[in-house]
C-alpha cells in the first residue's frame, strides 16, 4: 500500500521506516526542510537504536521517500498522522500543528483518503477531524484512532513486537484499509483490538498515566523506604513478583522525564477537570514526580552540610530522560543541573549520545563542562551523581571512583544498589533512593 506519513519526529519516522519493512511503500512528509533534505542524505534528525540502519535499506529497496510536498503525500492511500502535540500554557494538547496539516490535505486532496491518527490527541478529536473534512470536502474522508505505544531507546522493537494494536474506527471500509497496512501482524496473530474511537483515544492516556502512576507509586514508597530502613529494591521485588501488579515500571529513582509522560499526564488533568471528574489520582501522580528531584536533591545538600559548596565540584552521568536516547526533553538529569549549579564551583556532564543536545538545553549555565569520558577529571570532584540507568553506569571502575575527593556517589536510578557492600568497604559512601 502507499502511505504518507506527516511528521518525521520520534513517532512518524520510526512508524515510516517499521511500516516500509513490512512492504508498504512509504513516502515521509515534515514541513521542516532541512530535515528532509537530512533525510534524503540518509542521515536521521535524532538518535534511535536501529533507526539509521533501517532508513537505509528502505531507502536502497526504494521503499521510503521524503518529501516537503503535500501534493505528493495526498496521493497515497492512507495518511498517517504523526505530528508533535505538545502541552499549551493550560496544560491542554496544543493541536496547532495537527491542524495545519488538516488544512493542508483538504488544500490538495483530490480523492477520498483514509486518515490515520497516531499523534497523541485529546479523546473526541477523531470526532473534530471527521467533522473538519464533512463540513469542509465533498471527498469521503475514513478517519482512524491508531495510538503509539512506542519507547525512546526501543521504538522499533516495540513497533515490530506489539503487545497489542488499538485501532479506534467505524465501518468496514476502514477495517479492511487497516486489515491490509497491519496484514503481517495479523498474520502473525499479534492482538488487534477494534474499538470507538473515543476508547482508543482515552487508551492511549490510561496507559501513559497508569504507566506514570506505578512510577510515583514506588517513589512514594520509597520515602516510607528511608524512612523505615527498608531496601525499596526488596520491596519492588515483593511486589513485583504478584503477577496481578508486575514489575515493569517500578524502578525507583528521579521520577520519570521525557516529551510524553509530563505531557500526557497534565492533559489527563485537564480532561478530568473539563467534566468535573474528581479526586485525581494523577494530580497526585504529577506532584509526587514533580517532588522526587527535590527529595533527591536534599540528599546531596544533607552530604554538603557544613561545607562551601561554591568551592567543589560534581561529576554527572546521564543527562538524556532516560538511556539509549540523545532526547533531553523533561530531562531529571537537566532539571538536577540547572537547581545545583549555582551552589557549586563546576559541574563535569556527561552522556554519550545526549550531550550536544543537553548543551544547548542548558545554554545559560556557565559552570559545567560535557566530557566525553566519564572518568574525565574525576580527581578534581568531589562526588558522583547517576541520573540516568544507562548500562554503561552499572560497573564503575572503583579505582576511578576512589579518585573523587569525598568519595560519595549519589545514584538517582538505584543501579549500584548490589554493589552498596562493595562501595562500602572501599569507603564509598553511596546514597541511592529508598536504599538507606
Ligand atoms: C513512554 C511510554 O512507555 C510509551 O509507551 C509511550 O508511547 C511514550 O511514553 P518513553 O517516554 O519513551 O515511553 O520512556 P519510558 O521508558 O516509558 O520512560 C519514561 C520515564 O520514566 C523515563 O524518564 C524513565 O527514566 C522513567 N522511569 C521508567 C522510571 O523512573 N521508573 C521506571 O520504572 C520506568
Amino acid at each position: 500500500m502507499n502511505i504518507a506519513i506527516i511528521g518525521t519526529g520520534y513517532v512518524g519516522l520510526v512508524s515510516g521506516a517499521c511500516l516500509s519493512k513490512l512492504g508498504h511503500n512509504i513516502l515521509c512528509l515534515d514541513i521542516n526542510k532541512k530535515v528532509i533534505q537530512k533525510l534524503k542524505k540518509g542521515r536521521a534528525p535524532f538518535y534511535e537504536p536501529g533507526l539509521s540502519e533501517l532508513l537505509a535499506s528502505s531507502t536502497q529497496q526504494d521503499k521510503i521517500h521524503f518529501t516537503t510536498s503535500y501534493k505528493l503525500a495526498t496521493k497515497s492511500d492512507a495518511i498517517f498522522i504523526c505530528v508533535d502535540t505538545p502541552q499549551d500554557k493550560n496544560g491542554n494538547p496544543d493541536l496547532s500543528s495537527l491542524n495545519e496539516v488538516l488544512a493542508s490535505i483538504l488544500r490538495n486532496a483530490k480523492k477520498d483518503l483514509t486518515i490515520i491518527l497516531k499523534s497523541t490527541v485529546p479523546v473526541g478529536t477523531n470526532e473534530y477531524v471527521n467533522n473538519y473534512f464533512k463540513l469542509k470536502s465533498d471527498l469521503s474522508f475514513a478517519v482512524i484512532s491508531n495510538p503509539e505505544f512506542l519507547r525512546e531507546g526501543s521504538a522499533i522493537k516495540d513497533f515490530m513486537n506489539p503487545d497489542r494494536i488499538i485501532l479506534g474506527l467505524e465501518g468496514p471500509r476502514s477495517k479492511r484499509v487497516m486489515q491490509e497496512i497491519y496484514a503481517t501482524f495479523i498474520d502473525q496473530k499479534y492482538k488487534i483490538f477494534y474499538m470507538k474511537p473515543e476508547s482508543a483515544e482515552l487508551t492511549k492516556y490510561a496507559a501513559n498515566s497508569f504507566l506514570a502512576t506505578k512510577i510515583s507509586f514506588i517513589n512514594k514508597i520509597s520515602h516510607l523506604s528511608d524512612a523505615v530502613g527498608a531496601d525499596i529494591e526488596e520491596v519492588k521485588r515483593g511486589i513485583g513478583s504478584d503477577l496481578r501488579i508486575g514489575s515493569s515500571f517500578l524502578d525507583a529513582g528521579l521520577g520519570y522525564g521525557g516529551s510524553c509522560f509530563p505531557k500526557d499526564i497534565k492533559a489527563l488533568i485537564e480532561m478530568e477537570k473539563k467534566f468535573n471528574i474528581k479526586h485525581s489520582i494523577v494530580s497526585t501522580v504529577e506532584k509526587v514526580n514533580d517532588n522526587q528531584l527535590e527529595y533527591f536533591i536534599a540528599k546531596i545538600h544533607h552530604f554538603f552540610k557544613g561545607q562551601d559548596t561554591t568551592k567543589c565540584a560534581l561529576l554527572i552521568w546521564g543527562l538524556a530522560f532516560k538511556p539509549n536516547t540523545d532526547d533531553v526533553r523533561d530531562s531529571l538529569a537537566i532539571k538536577l543541573i540547572k537547581n545545583i549549579a549555582p551552589q557549586f564551583q563546576h559541574l563535569y556532564a556527561y552522556d554519550a549520545l545526549a550531550s550536544k543536545n543537553a548543551s544547548l538545553a542548558l545554554a545559560e549555565i556557565d559552570n559545567i563542562t560535557f566530557i566525553k569520558k566519564k572518568y574525565k577529571n574525576i580527581a578534581r570532584t568531589h562526588a558522583l551523581i547517576i541520573c540516568t540507568e544507562s548500562q554503561e553506569f552499572t560497573r564503575p571502575n572503583l579505582c576511578e571512583v576512589n579518585k573523587l575527593k569525598h568519595q560519595a556517589i549519589f545514584d538517582g536510578r538505584n543501579i549500584l544498589t548490589k554493589q552498596k557492600k562493595k562501595l562500602k568497604t572501599q569507603g564509598i559512601s553511596y546514597f541511592g533512593i529508598g536504599q538507606s
